[in-house]
């Protein structure tokens, strides 16, 4: 009897195992299509005329992008510890989990690798780092031009985003849907 207990919840955690697999892996693709769509906004904005253009299509686009709900009720967003817009500000477990991914990093864990998952009663959560690179400076490193410190000033009172240098975290996207769990 004791035996037959122990294969049933071990068989309802393998179960619970593959459901994370397939959401960590949907997931992933959620993620590169959302880091596609913000990509092409930020050149879009670029080629029309340079950064400054660029942060009004950004605060314009990006949280229209993270607003929506994609395939399958996922909802993508974006957050940081040092965020631009206070939308963006993380929760409990955003926080708890941005602190760990500097650790990992601290640690010597390759940025691009830097993962993270949550189950709940009624959500799948996932999270994934986002390192600064060449392009992002311009308007998150430590020296700024004067015409996008200005436009950042004016549409971002509270930006906090700023000071990374390549190679930092600069943040994670984050993601949630919802799950009906077997009880
Ligand atoms: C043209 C200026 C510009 C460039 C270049 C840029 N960003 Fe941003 N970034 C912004 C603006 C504006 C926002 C705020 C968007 C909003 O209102 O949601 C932002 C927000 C973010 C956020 C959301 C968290 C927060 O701080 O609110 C992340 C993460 C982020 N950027 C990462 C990057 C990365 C990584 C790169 C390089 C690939 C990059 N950015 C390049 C302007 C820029």
């Amino acid at each position: 009897m004791r035996f037959v207990v122990f294969l049933i919840l071990a068989m309802a955690n393998a179960q619970a195992d593959i459901n994370v697999d397939l959401l960590s892996k949907e997931a992933r693709q959620q993620v590169s299509h959302f880091a596609a769509e913000l990509k092409t906004t930020l050149q879009t904005g670029m080629a029309s005329g340079g950064p400054v253009p660029a942060v009004k299509l950004c605060q314009l686009e990006a949280p229209k992008i993270a607003a929506r709900r994609g395939d399958g009720g996922w909802q993508v967003g974006r957050t940081s510890l040092k965020t631009r817009n206070p939308d963006n500000a993380p929760d409990a477990w955003e926080l708890a989990t941005l602190k760990l991914f500097e650790q990992r990093k601290a640690a010597g864990e390759n940025i691009a690798t830097l993962e993270a998952t949550r189950m709940t009663d009624t959500e799948f959560r996932y999270m994934k780092a986002i390192p600064t690179g060449g392009l992002c400076v311009a308007c998150h490193g430590e020296t700024l031009s004067t015409p996008v410190v200005e436009v950042l000033n004016r549409l971002y009172p509270q930006d906090r985003a700023r000071g990374f240098k390549k190679g930092d975290i600069r943040g994670a996207f984050t993601l949630s849907k919802p799950v009906a769990v077997a009880k």
